[in-house]
């Protein structure tokens, strides 16, 4: 029986339980290895799509979901530090699980490729979910024990109407944003002495160069079938609010490596001083 459909992505997309949602990920890139392809929509995946387009991915009750300011940051010297880091990783990765899920759900009739790439960023998710979790217990923590926030579940609300808008700004702006934090955190962990966590943080951020590429690959994509021009449809939709995501400073060098074209680099650099320089505090 074929495993891959849009009602076993439905599954992994709704299921709220941390482990079950990783190894439904997991399996579902399995099929596509073994040769699945997605199969058209059907009506009951277009009623399934109607039904919970507005609806929150499944996540467990615990961790509590609280606003962004109210989180405190830690140093990683101490264990207590470092596990609150962890924390808030693995809480990215689950969101980036659902993320990757969503891309595959949300839009229907995509080519083989964009749903393998998809599927293939789902199983790393689920990975880098699951070695960040172990670690955690390993430390004496477990994924829930602390508050996390919610603000990469309301990137995706704001960019779910639009294949385009979803793949310009969730891989290309958010995930990006790890391949700059990600180096500076892994050699804080090595001088911290917890070379293990640094460990799973370098092979995260190898991994997420492949996936800010593959959100390359697809915003060229959409763009190209729409006859549109990247940079200028990229720019616009800075221009129109988004520049608010935008922190420095880029690690340039990865960034070229998933694809990024200097010039996109150098138009984000613009928008954000840009924003910056508007919104300043009189
Ligand atoms: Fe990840
Ligand atoms: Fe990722």
């Amino acid at each position: 029986m074929a495993l891959l459909t849009l009602e076993t992505v439905h599954a992994a997309l709704f299921a709220d339980d941390p482990a079950d949602k990783a190894e439904r990920s997991i399996a579902l890139y399995a099929a596509c290895e073994r040769g699945e392809r997605l199969p058209a929509s059907t009506p009951a995946d277009a009623a399934r799509l109607a039904r919970d387009a507005d609806r929150h991915p499944g996540h467990p009750a615990a961790p509590a979901l609280v606003a962004p300011a109210s989180l405190k940051r830690r140093g990683v010297g101490s264990e207590a530090g470092r596990i609150a880091l962890l924390h808030s990783l693995a809480h990215i990765e689950f969101n980036a699980i659902n993320l990757a899920l969503d891309a595959v759900w949300r839009y229907p009739g995509q080519s083989h490729d964009y749903v393998e790439d998809w599927l293939r960023v789902a199983r790393d998710e689920a990975e880098h979910f699951t070695l960040l979790a172990e670690r955690l217990v390993t430390l004496g923590s477990r994924y829930g024990a602390h508050p996390a926030h919610d603000g990469l579940w309301d990137m995706a609300r704001r960019t779910e109407h639009d294949i385009l808008v979803r793949m310009a700004l969730v891989p290309r702006i958010l995930e990006a944003r790890g391949l700059d934090v990600a180096p500076p955190m892994i050699e804080r962990l090595q001088q911290a002495g917890d070379h293990a966590s640094a460990a799973i943080l370098q092979r995260i951020y190898t991994d997420e160069i492949t996936h800010v590429a593959v959100g390359n690959r697809w915003f060229r994509h959409v763009c190209e079938q729409r006859g549109l021009d990247g940079a200028a449809v990229f720019r616009d939709l800075l221009a129109g609010g988004h520049s608010v995501w935008l922190r420095g400073p880029y690690n340039r060098e990865a960034r070229l490596l998933a694809g990024f074209t200097e010039a996109e680099l150098d138009l984000i650099r613009e928008m954000e001083d840009e924003y910056r320089r508007d919104n300043a505090p009189v």
